[in-house]
C-alpha cells in the first residue's frame, strides 16, 4: 500500500502512529523521499500535493489537512479525522480596526483563494482576492488587503504583527484520506490499517 505523507511534523507523528501498531522503527532517513518498510510505500510529499498524489492514485491513501482538500475540492475519500495539526482557517486583521465590514467591496489577501471567495460569496459580500503564496499577514499592513484569509495556529503570528482574528471560517486537522479507486481494490487492507490507527488512538485516550 502507498502512503503520501506531509513532510516535517505531522508525518513523524503518524510513523509513531505506524511504530506503535507493527512494533518497528518507521523513518524516513535524511532527504530520502520514499522507503519502504512491512509492506508499505511511504512517500514524503509537500502539504499541499499530499492530495493531488492521492487524487491521482499515485499513493492509495494520505494525510492532509481538511483545509487543503477543502480549498482544492479534492475527490478522495475522507476515512478519520487524526486530530493533528488542529487550526482554523479565519479572517483576520489590523487590531481595533473593522473599517473593512463597512466597504462596499472587500479586498482579501489569501493562499486559500477558494475558501475565500466562497466564504464572502455565501455572506453576500463583493470581495477582491488576491492570491499570495506566503506571510500574507503582511499584506493588511502595507496597505494591499484590507483583511486576510489564513491559517491561524496558535495566534501568534497575528499578535506579533499587530493583528486580530476576525470571524472564523472553519475549523481543520489532518485527515486520512483515500483514493476512491484503491478503497474498492484494496478495502480489505485500508479497512485493517483503519482499525489498527483507530485501536491506537482508544489506548491513547485510556
Ligand atoms: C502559517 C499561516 C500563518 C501561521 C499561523 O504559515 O499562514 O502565517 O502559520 O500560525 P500561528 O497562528 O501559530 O502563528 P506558514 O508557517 O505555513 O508560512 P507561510 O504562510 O508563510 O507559508
Amino acid at each position: 500500500m502507498k502512503i503520501a505523507l506531509p513532510k516535517g511534523r505531522i508525518a513523524e507523528e503518524v510513523l509513531e502512529i505506524f511504530e506503535q501498531i507493527f512494533n518497528e522503527k518507521f523513518e524516513f532517513e535524511s532527504r530520502k523521499l520514499v522507503f519502504e518498510k512491512s509492506g508499505f510505500k511511504f512517500m514524503n510529499v509537500r502539504n499541499w500535493d499530499v492530495a493531488t498524489y492521492v487524487e491521482k492514485q499515485a499513493a492509495d491513501i494520505g494525510v492532509v489537512g481538511f483545509d487543503v482538500i477543502t480549498e482544492l475540492n479534492s475527490d478522495v475519500l475522507e476515512l478519520f479525522d487524526l486530530g493533528l495539526g488542529k487550526c482554523r482557517v479565519s479572517v483576520a486583521g489590523i487590531k481595533g480596526d473593522d473599517s473593512y465590514k463597512n466597504k462596499t467591496q472587500i479586498v482579501v489577501a489569501t493562499k486559500l483563494v477558494n475558501i475565500a471567495k466562497n466564504y464572502f460569496n455565501q455572506k453576500g459580500i463583493p470581495a477582491k482576492i488576491i492570491k499570495l503564496n506566503g506571510s500574507i499577514e503582511l499584506a493588511p499592513l502595507v496597505g494591499l488587503s484590507d483583511v486576510i484569509v489564513d491559517i491561524v495556529q496558535t495566534g501568534g503570528t497575528l499578535r506579533e504583527n499587530g493583528m486580530e482574528e476576525k470571524e472564523v471560517i472553519m475549523y481543520s486537522s489532518a485527515r486520512l484520506i483515500a483514493n476512491k479507486n484503491s478503497f474498492i481494490e484494496k478495502k480489505k487492507e485500508i479497512l485493517d490499517l483503519l482499525d489498527r490507527i483507530k485501536e491506537v488512538y482508544k489506548t491513547r485516550k485510556k
